[in-house]
């Protein structure tokens, strides 16, 4: 806005009649969808990935449900080969061996998108990788450490097969990232971000598991930021995708506010009908209340999350399970101190012999009262998504209506305060009061940095709106 009250020939002028302000009608918006989840050329109709989950949780019957309905099914390919009655005899190809079978199991089930979940930490991390690039899945999502070295970046882009590493921080993603592009001159396609409420092993220290600086909440938006110069460098969107605690539709709804493009989730994927774990272990999450979900050291040298029972009181009473390593699977595990062996107490769970091993699980595991189809699972989240973005729009637009109205009455303040002013100033000028001419200036500065503030905040109310909703509005 122009305004120079020095020369007296010159009228303020404020553009406000002439602007044009966005009309919204909500009514008119079709809330029918949630956003797809597009990973390089591999596209999900619903951005919900079903984490990986070993020993054995996520196989090829859950995978494939799960995206039969759109989302994103991953096979957990840690001692896979432990499904294998052999598995002491054929060790350390049978893990490989599985794995193969389940992914093409899996492919005969869906035509859908199918991952695999592969831990950095594992000896036969390479043989796994390659089974992955072999059978031409479409993602491979690789936690629990972090994938940068002898990483076969060549044998991916020829396969298709696109890389997501799990971080815990903007750290590790920050250092994957830049280790990646000078080592391969590639990065890697999209990125999970999973928080201190997840199941399974966690990529943080026990003291930062409850503090609130490690939230999920807080931790997304950094890692959303980190990323920004790689996609700008290797021109290609790398979604992030937020796991840990992720229950309903309502907290999608707010992970995406805070810049992620698809969830993880796992506990609710195990009280599913699909998911591959024995009925008894999916009945101890449906058991468990808040207190029994406890924090786990366990011998992969990382925190846990799981559901507290006799086994592991027994072992943090100090009592040895008999170890029978079959191959010392895991790089970090030290079978001299570690008391029993998680891959076996694992799989025990997963086939339902809860008496000797336990069940991982996240900490909203207590919430879950019955086991229902992946379909209804995913219908119920995406019902949820829908009502949360509708109140939030509806929210939006009284809060934009309220403004405009706002703005009318500051607009008409100061019309009415200039006119005044004017004709007073004209006098004033007259008879050469510049005192006056000075104060009435500042008032005038200060009712049109209002309206200019207010006139920001109503484009950015819009521009958020219109890019949440896809809705274009039209111009009065
Ligand atoms: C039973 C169980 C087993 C898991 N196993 C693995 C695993 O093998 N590899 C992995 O990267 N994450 C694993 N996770 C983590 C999940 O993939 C997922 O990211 C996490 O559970 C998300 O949090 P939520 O359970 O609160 O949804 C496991 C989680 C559970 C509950």
């Amino acid at each position: 806005m122009d305004l120079n009250l020095n020369s007296k020939s010159q009228t303020p002028k404020f553009d406000l009649g002439n602007m044009e302000w966005p009309r919204f009608d909500i009514s008119q918006i079709q809330w029918s969808k949630m956003p797809k989840l597009r990973i390089g050329d591999s596209v999900a109709e619903l951005p919900i990935v079903q984490g990986g989950m070993g020993v054995g949780i996520s196989l090829s019957g859950l995978a494939s449900a799960v995206a039969n309905e759109g989302g994103i099914g991953v096979i957990a390919a840690n001692s896979i080969g432990m499904l294998d009655p052999d598995y002491y005899a054929t060790h350390k190809d049978a893990n490989a061996i599985a794995l193969r079978r389940e992914i093409r199991k899996a492919k005969e089930k869906t035509s859908g998108v199918i991952g695999v979940n592969i831990m950095v930490a594992v000896h036969d991390f390479h043989a796994l990788l390659m089974v992955a690039i072999e059978e031409k899945v479409d993602l491979v999502f690789l936690g629990a450490g972090l994938p940068i070295k002898n990483i076969p970046v060549e044998g991916f882009r020829t396969a298709g097969v696109k890389v997501v590493p799990i971080v815990s921080s903007a750290r590790a993603a920050e250092l994957i990232f830049k280790s990646w592009a000078k080592r391969y001159d590639d990065v890697p396609d999209a990125v999970v971000v999973e928080g201190p409420k997840a199941g399974g092993h966690l990529g943080f220290k026990a003291e930062q598991i409850d503090d609130p600086e490690f939230a999920l909440e807080r931790i997304l938006p950094g890692v959303v930021a980190a990323l920004k110069p790689y996609e700008k460098a290797f021109r290609k969107t790398i979604p992030v995708i937020a796991a840990g605690g992720v229950f309903t539709g309502a907290d999608i709804h707010s992970l995406f506010k805070l810049g992620a493009s698809g969830v993880q989730m796992g506990t609710r994927f195990v009280a599913t009908h699909e998911c591959d774990a024995d009925i008894r272990f999916k009945q101890a999450y449906i058991a468990c209340k808040k207190e029994d979900i406890q924090i786990i050291k366990s011998p992969v040298g990382m925190p846990g999350r799981a559901i507290g029972n006799k086994f592991l009181a027994d072992i943090s009473n100090g009592k040895d399970m008999k170890i029978k390593c079959a191959w010392k699977c895991l790089a970090s595990c030290d079978i001299k101190t570690a008391r029993y062996c998680i891959s076996l107490a694992l799989d025990n769970a997963r086939r339902g012999e809860l008496d000797k091993g336990f069940a991982f699980a996240g900490s909203n595991a207590f919430r879950i009262d019955k086991i229902i189809s992946v379909k209804d699972l995913l219908q119920e989240l995406k019902k949820q998504y829908l009502r949360a973005e509708k109140n939030e729009a509806g929210g939006l637009r009284i809060e934009y209506e309220k403004t405009l109205n706002r703005l009318a009455s500051l607009r008409n303040e100061y019309l009415n305060a200039l006119k005044n002013a004017f004709g007073s100033l004209k006098q004033e000028y007259e008879k050469d009061i510049e005192k006056g001419a000075a104060i009435l200036r500042e008032e005038c500065l200060k009712a049109m940095e209002k309206a200019d503030i207010l006139k920001a905040r109503l484009i950015g109310l819009f521009e958020r709106y219109a890019s949440a909703t896809s809705y274009s509005a039209e111009k009065i």
